[in-house]
């Protein structure tokens, strides 16, 4: 019997961007619903072409632990409502003063600060909202779940934490070591987590969840890597942001402390270690293996 021809990476992103637009077009309100200004907003950034790769590891998370997780887009639609609230905020001219995210002016150019501001505390609450009402898991994997999402964008080594130390590491002396830990913290914790939420809601066993959990470390600090590098070699149009802010801004990066370079290696080191981590997973994890080389080979 010869085997059923198996999708290309390229194909089955495409096809997980779909539906995860359609459930987060299900739980996010119409625009026409009061107050319409808010919903715009929300539905503006979101559905501006994201690449979707935090839902994405979710998903194929899920898929390398069980056949049977359905309904995991769900919960993996959440990963996507916090990282475009980030997204929204980052954005903010008391953050890093951006004009253009994915391509088009950003939220608070086009609904003004307050808007927007408030369109990702929206967006962030709606995520809990979500999970709250996810169908198919336990009320204790329901909780666990929460708790990851939480800690991920939390302060201590979570987004706020790293957006945090990544603001007033403008101008600071950049250190190995703070550079590491801005990257793990403000990228890292919610890929990490992208990959937990996928594997806690498959039934993961604790030592599958580790395992899990040491691939999004890695690819979680390779995608961070590979963003400071874009930002130097990549032109706006390409990126959909813009290009060369964080040496306009001087901000902590892998460039900045190691050379492009080294940078690369660096990043290469991450994704080897991200496939040395799924070791205890048989092909049902090559989706997972596959996403961890787009991320470092990727353009945008
Ligand atoms: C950009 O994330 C911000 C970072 C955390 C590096 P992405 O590169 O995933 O952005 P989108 O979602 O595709 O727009
Ligand atoms: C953003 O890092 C991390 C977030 C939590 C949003 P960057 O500031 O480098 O992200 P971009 O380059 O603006 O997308
Ligand atoms: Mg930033
Ligand atoms: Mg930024
Ligand atoms: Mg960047």
């Amino acid at each position: 019997m010869t085997k059923p021809e198996r999708a290309s990476l390229q194909d089955y992103l495409a096809e997980r961007v779909q539906a995860i637009d359609g459930v987060l077009d299900r739980w996010v309100p119409e625009e026409s619903i009061e107050p319409a200004s808010i919903h715009k907003a929300m539905r503006y950034s979101l559905f501006a072409g994201g690449k979707r790769i935090r839902p994405i590891l979710a998903i194929a998370a899920a898929d390398s632990i069980s056949d049977a997780a359905s309904g995991v887009e769900h919960a993996a639609a959440t990963l996507e409502l916090v990282h475009t609230y980030s997204l929204i905020h980052d954005d903010l001219p008391a953050l890093d003063n951006d004009d253009l995210r994915r391509g088009r002016p950003t939220c608070h150019k086009v609904f003004g600060e307050a808007i927007a501001i408030l369109a990702g505390d929206a967006l962030l609450t709606l995520s809990f909202e979500v999970l709250s009402r996810i169908e198919h898991v336990s009320a204790a994997q329901k909780i666990r779940l929460v708790e990851e999402l939480a800690r991920a964008g939390g302060t201590v080594g979570g987004m706020i934490g790293g957006q945090v130390n990544d603001l007033e590491g403008e101008r600071k002396n950049a250190t190995p070591a703070l550079l590491d830990s801005i990257h793990r913290a403000k990228t890292g914790a919610l890929l990490r987590a992208s990959a937990r939420v996928g594997a806690i809601y498959a039934g993961a066993s604790e030592e599958q969840l580790e395992a899990i959990s040491r691939y999004g470390e890695h690819i979680g600090l390779a995608f961070q890597i590979i963003d400071d590098i874009l930002d130097v070699q990549a032109p706006s149009e390409a990126l959909g942001k813009t290009a060369g802010k964080d040496e306009a801004q001087q901000k902590i990066t892998f460039p900045a402390v190691y050379g492009l370079e080294r940078s690369r290696e660096m990043a290469e080191e991450e994704r080897v270690a991200a496939h040395a981590a799924l070791r205890m997973f048989d092909d049902r994890a090559d989706r997972l293996r596959e996403i961890a080389d787009f991320i470092v080979q990727r353009k945008t």
